[in-house]
């Protein structure tokens, strides 16, 4: 249960969707390799420790929070990781339903044949028609949301567990077959240098900030689902095993989708690898166009991805749901309702960021560039960095001690030693120079 709510709850639009585009604006190689560090000496010893704070506190991850500090007398601040995460996944799940939309509205336009023989430039036509209209976009943003919302009003996670089991590894494939089709119709050896022959004179303090934000992002840190779901782990089963585990498939599912998508983009020069968030829409839909059973399988991927985005999106809310209904007394429909309906209403801000708002800029930030700025790269991090020293170094010894009890004890000390001694610093620093590096250059 906790292996597929927690692969399901990683593996999302964070991989297909936003890990291309973000390594296509930062220019490729030197970003994967920062981010495939920060997974391995960050991710992996921060989402133990997540793991096992929540295998511990059994609640939801604020009263998780509560309990252990209170337990060891330690000071309240330490409930700020459970405050920040409710607060990270309400802002994530307001822009991830709108994005989320837009594969939902893949869909039937797979379906209907609209992409079939299409050109860059014709697929790049179709999503800003649609990026156009708001009611559409509303409309779908407003669909997926009732599912997610549905979903964990039913309290039917277990259900989506199951399907995600039967459907990942579906995803897995088609993402493979994706990839066969790019090696033979695409530039394939050039999206493997883009993506893997480190360019350092592309790296800034800023980007290495969005590897960082981004590798808790992707493995669903920093913001309590993860927490959320250590509840359910029983005790005696390895933590650091199935951590592992779970890294390592989010890591190759991301790598697969951007060896499916950049051989495209560099067999096609209409297509600009640093387009932004657009990037998987405009470029696969040119692929389905073209292959033999193209827009079936077109259909097949946008549904899969829908299902991934789902599964991760219900870990975006569950936390703050279970909160509402442990501290404030709501039942499971209106605590949904009224969180649902705070991430929708924030979500237009995003739907109108890629229409009437486009103009509308805080640096150089639109409200949906704001709103990912601040989750990824300010919240997530600060949460990690927080989860990390008080692991490390606030909460009594014996909790980790007796928790990871069963794991082997060179790995214990050896991520007890990372938590410490790497993951504070290195959080902190990349957390500084990059908020620096982006707003002066921002201006
Ligand atoms: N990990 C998810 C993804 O990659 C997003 C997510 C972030 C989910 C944080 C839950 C918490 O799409």
């Amino acid at each position: 249960m906790f292996i597929m709510a927690a692969t399901g709850s990683a593996v999302g639009l964070g991989n297909i969707w936003k890990f291309p585009y973000i390594t296509g604006e930062n220019g490729g190689g030197a970003f994967v390799l920062v981010y495939l560090v920060c997974i391995l000496l960050l991710g992996i010893p921060v989402m133990v420790a997540e793991v096992m704070l929540g295998r511990r506190g059994r609640q939801s991850p604020i009263s998780t929070m509560r309990q252990l500090t209170s337990e060891a007398g330690l000071h309240g601040f330490w409930n700020s990781i459970g405050w920040l995460g409710v607060i990270a996944g309400l802002f994530i799940l307001s822009f991830y339903s709108v994005i989320a939309g837009w594969a939902l509205a893949y869909i039937p336009e797979m379906g209907k044949g609209t992409f079939q023989g299409v050109d860059p430039i014709e697929s790049q036509l179709f999503f800003d028609t649609l990026l156009a209209d708001k009611a559409r976009l509303i409309g779908w943003q407003s669909l997926f949301m009732l599912m997610t919302v549905g979903v964990v009003t039913c309290g039917v996670v277990r259900g989506l567990g199951a399907a995600v089991r039967i459907l990942m590894p579906l995803l897995f494939v088609l993402l493979l077959a994706m990839l066969v089709f790019a090696y033979r119709e695409g530039d394939f050896a050039a999206a493997i240098k883009f993506l893997f022959w480190p360019d350092f004179s592309a790296l800034t303090g800023r980007s290495i900030l969005e590897a960082l934000g981004h590798s808790f992002f992707t493995l669903s840190l920093g913001m309590g689902s993860i927490m959320a779901y250590g509840a359910y782990m029983p005790v005696g089963t390895s933590i650091g095993k199935t951590v592992l585990t779970i890294a390592l498939l989010d890591v190759v599912v991301a790598l697969m989708a951007g060896m499916a998508i950049f051989p495209i983009v560099f067999a096609h020069p209409g297509i600009n690898p640093a387009a932004g968030p657009e990037l998987l829409f405009v470029s696969l839909p040119v692929v389905f166009g073209a292959m033999p059973g193209g827009l079936a399988v077109g259909m097949l991927f946008f549904i899969l991805v829908t299902i991934a985005a789902w599964s991760s999106a219900i870990s975006l809310i569950e936390p703050a749901v279970a909160w509402l209904i442990e501290k404030r007394g709501f039942n499971r429909f209106t605590a949904n309702i009224v969180l649902g309906f705070i991430a929708w209403t924030l979500g237009i801000g995003t739907v109108l960021s890629f229409n009437d708002w486009a103009g509308f800029t805080l640096g150089d930030f639109t409200f949906f560039g704001a709103m990912d700025f601040l989750t990824s790269r300010i919240m997530l991090p600060l949460t990690g960095l927080f989860v990390a020293i008080f692991v490390g170094w606030v909460m009594p010894r014996a909790t980790p001690q007796s928790e990871l009890d069963g794991e082997d004890s060179l790995m214990f000390s050896l991520w007890l030693w990372v938590l410490r001694y790497i993951c504070p610093p290195a959080i902190g620093v990349v957390l500084l120079v990059g908020l620096y590096d982006t707003f002066t250059a921002a201006g």
